[in-house]
């Protein structure tokens, strides 16, 4: 860290997000060793999973073959700042989206072929030709052109002028269970390529494995990852930790706003859920969840103080959350740990996850825009 940054941290924010472009970078290779493939389709929307967009593009930006978000608004965002590499936009397009997605050279996802069409002549129109990858619906019950009917539309939009059928994917449901939905999805979709193959029609890119399926299914038929969670360093499910070491890249920080001394019987917070058995030291954090910290977490979680862990005591507000210090002499403006590592202790998303009752995505997804991100 740069006494620049130091300083930074030190002086300026009351709670701040460090991401270790390191791991992100490492997680990625992690990826490409354990599975075989090079060409990683590095899926951040959604704020590139709460992390930061502008922040990570800049980290992967030139070291993946594409970045994946999910609205037109990120893609274009990517697109201004980071040319070099090739952006995919997932979902469906609007028709009041496509002259601009097509304008920024995007390369769009395409679930029927009446979309297909719509895409093509707008492309026809501004005088392009825009790269598609074709999605299959092997499964999921979501976007996608039926497997059954795939070869037959995909057929049709062969003879589309304004689009290049640059590559066709999949996704799986459940991609951690190694089981025969999944098994089933795989071979499905490979008998697809391997028919469009026989049709003198051939995807130069083919995807189907998200972080889970990234981490346990090799199939040859697939040339390209299209993981998320995992390049942040997080197990989508925790079966999945056996398989490689994957560091988080996201740590949550704060300063403690205030030290208050609370009476034996004396309550903290709403609805004076926290009520002190003994006389304690609270740790008031300007941390709420309006942030994004999770309020339904209050009863479990545990903030590092010192590498200690520390209760909440009591609900979390909108602004703020109150710790439980017990008898340690703590300061105000000493920093604590919501998520990330500290002095050899860590709390994961996946731990806050499992406090609040949901799943670790929601964790960092909702972690709050306006939280100063910083890069390590
Ligand atoms: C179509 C698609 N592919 C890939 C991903 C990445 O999934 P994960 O974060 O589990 O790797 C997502 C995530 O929502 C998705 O919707």
């Amino acid at each position: 860290m740069s006494q620049l940054v130091k300083n930074i941290v030190k002086h300026h924010h009351a709670s701040w997000i460090e991401l270790r472009g390191d791991r992100l970078l490492a997680n990625l290779e992690t990826l490409r060793r354990h599975s075989g493939t090079s060409d990683i389709l590095a899926v951040t929307k959604a704020n590139a999973y709460g992390h930061g967009l502008g922040e990570i593009a800049r980290i992967m930006d030139g070291k993946v073959s594409f970045f994946g978000v999910a609205t037109l608004r990120e893609a274009l965002e990517l697109k201004e700042r980071h040319p070099r590499t090739p952006v995919f936009l997932f979902g469906n397009p609007f028709p009041h989206e496509i002259p601009a997605a097509i304008g920024a050279n995007l390369v769009l996802s395409v679930s029927s072929y009446e979309k297909a069409r719509e895409i093509s002549d707008h492309s026809g129109q501004l005088g392009r030709t825009t790269s598609v990858h074709v999605k299959v619906d092997t499964g999921m019950g979501r976007l996608g052109i039926r497997v059954k009917d795939a070869a037959h539309e995909i057929m049709k939009m062969r003879t589309l002028k304004g689009l290049r059928l640059d590559g066709i994917y999949t996704h799986l449901p459940a991609a951690e269970l190694e089981d025969d939905y999944r098994e089933n999805q795989v071979r499905e979709f490979t008998g697809l390529l391997e028919n469009l193959d026989r049709n003198g029609i051939a995807f130069r890119f083919r995807h189907a494995q998200n972080s889970a399926a990234s981490l346990s299914l090799r199939t040859p038929s697939l040339n390209m990852l299209r993981p998320g969670l995992a390049l942040y360093g997080i197990y989508p499910d925790t079966a999945l930790r056996k398989t490689v070491n994957l560091e988080p890249v996201l740590a949550f920080r704060a300063r403690i706003a205030m030290v208050k001394k609370l009476k034996r019987g004396e309550s903290s917070g709403y609805g004076r859920a926290f009520m002190a058995d003994r006389d304690t030291t609270l740790a008031i954090l300007p941390v709420g969840y309006s942030h994004g910290y999770p309020w339904t977490a209050w009863k479990h979680a545990n903030v590092l103080y010192k590498g200690k862990r520390c209760p909440l005591a009591g609900k979390i507000s909108m602004d703020y959350l109150t710790v439980d210090m017990g008898d340690q002499t703590v300061v105000e403006g000493e920093t604590v740990t919501l998520i990330g590592e500290d002095h050899g202790s860590a709390i994961t998303a996946e731990e806050l996850a499992g406090w609040a009752g949901t799943i670790p995505y929601e964790i960092v997804t909702r972690l709050n825009t306006h939280i100063p991100r910083i890069v390590f």
